[in-house]
């Protein structure tokens, strides 16, 4: 596998990297050509290899015209280049979006009777399965059965997302957001190694965003927080098999999570209320919210006038969220914090992250350097892993999402 690139997108290498986008054949097919601009937008080269069905929804040219490579969907089309081999072989990623409830079954079985589960046979590389349909099919004891068993192999079956499904019923099945999962393509490129369905059982909540305190009907002090870092937490958590409880304050316009229960807040106080009835049940709780430190002490009812010139502001201290969960958590919980510094002449980032960690008393601590171009709404993120053991990992620059993915890798181990 290649090394994660800080650049974004693709992975470091000469070549942007070969990724198969196989699409089977469910009403979500046309979300695949989307998926399939961002995977090429992002610079991979893109082979779409679509089951028969997938065609009756949407057809060759459109995916031709998207990655222009040929699309064929049998063994018998190219058959001097030997596709149905070559194809997985060279293959850095397979995806399959959507994988319908005939694709699992045929991938988990070892079918080979079209390109695209011959594709799957002979890839060596990450593979990730997206599932779309309907949530009888989905709850189904066959499809469960088929999902861990592609799971205890080392492929990624991602969690589909709870919505609206073709027609009027809602439930778990339908295809999480192309955004999400070209997110999660991209991680599996830079992870040098699969992704663990490490927290199957696992409780886990994340606070994710930054918090409003009010001023007046119109007006809040707040900080700046995109959010994305607690939905990449949330995001994985889920993917590697967490029930994830996702408390989110203000964030920039972002997909909640595929499988995640959210619950949404806008002050530090209502966040605060939202953490400790979460938190109490919780394995883990994960604060990356960015909570205002103070807040207008009084909230004026009605808009401040200009006219009477600037007012002066009374300020009051939020409580500290974070130290208040690490000193209410029940026997076995981890808490992570995070900190964002900037180094001072009093010292370097790691050196405020070191005292951060013994003074908030967590688990762990993810230290970020922020400053213009720095992690602040930025899709890529970088910095130290601080764990009161002692333990100091540098999480090299990457996605948001591969960055969690170390925290998780952390966190598993210690919770075993
Ligand atoms: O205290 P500081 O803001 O530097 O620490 C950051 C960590 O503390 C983050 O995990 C943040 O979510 C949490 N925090 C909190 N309550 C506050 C301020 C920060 O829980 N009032």
């Amino acid at each position: 596998m290649r090394p994660a690139d800080a650049a974004g997108g693709a992975a470091r290498s000469a070549d942007p990297p070969r990724v198969v986008l196989g699409v089977a054949g469910g009403i979500a097919a046309y979300k695949a050509c989307e998926l399939l601009r961002r995977l090429t937008e992002s610079g991979h080269r893109v082979r779409v290899i679509p089951t028969k069905s997938a065609l009756r929804f949407v057809g060759a040219a459109t995916f031709e015209a998207l990655s222009g490579q040929p699309v064929h969907t049998g063994v018998f089309s190219d058959v001097p280049e030997v596709a149905h081999v070559r194809l997985g072989q060279q293959a850095e990623l397979v995806v399959v979006a959507p994988a319908t409830a005939d694709l699992l079954a045929r991938a988990a079985h070892g079918r080979a009777d079209d390109l695209l589960t011959a594709t799957l046979l002979t890839a060596r590389c990450p593979v990730l399965l997206v599932p779309a349909m309907h949530t009888e099919m989905w709850l189904h004891p066959a499809t469960q059965d088929n999902v861990a068993l592609l799971r205890s192999r080392g492929i990624v079956v991602m969690e589909p997302a709870s919505g609206r499904l073709t027609g009027v019923d809602t439930g778990p099945g339908r295809l999480p957001e192309p955004v999400e999962i070209a997110e999660l393509a991209r991680l599996l490129l830079e992870r040098a190694d699969a992704l663990p369905h490490d927290l199957a059982g696992r409780r886990v909540v994340v606070s994710a965003g930054g918090t409003r305190e009010p001023l007046d009907p119109v007006r809040f002090l707040g900080n700046r927080s995109s959010g994305r870092q607690g939905y990449a937490l949330a995001r994985v958590a889920a993917q590697r098999g967490a029930e994830v409880t996702l408390v989110s304050a203000h964030t920039a316009d972002l997909v909640p999570p595929a499988g995640v229960r959210m619950v949404h807040v806008g002050t530090a106080e209502q966040l605060r209320e939202a953490m400790l009835v979460e938190a109490k049940h919780a394995d883990v709780v994960a604060m990356a919210a960015a909570v205002a430190d103070f807040r207008p002490a009084a909230l004026v009812d009605h808009k401040i006038k200009k006219t009477a010139g600037p007012p002066s502001l009374t300020l009051a201290m939020n409580p500290d969220i974070l130290a208040e969960l690490v000193g209410l958590r029940p026997a076995g919980q981890l808490v992570v914090g995070f900190a964002a510094e900037t180094g001072d002449e009093t010292g370097d980032v790691l050196f405020h992250g070191r005292a951060k960690l013994a003074h908030k008393g967590c688990d762990f601590l993810v230290v970020n350097a922020v400053g213009e171009g720095l992690a602040f709404e930025q899709p890529d993120n970088a910095g130290w892993l601080l764990s009161s053991d002692g333990g100091e990992t540098e999480l090299p620059s990457g996605s948001k999402a591969l960055l969690a993915s170390r925290v998780w890798d952390a966190v598993a181990s210690r919770l075993t």
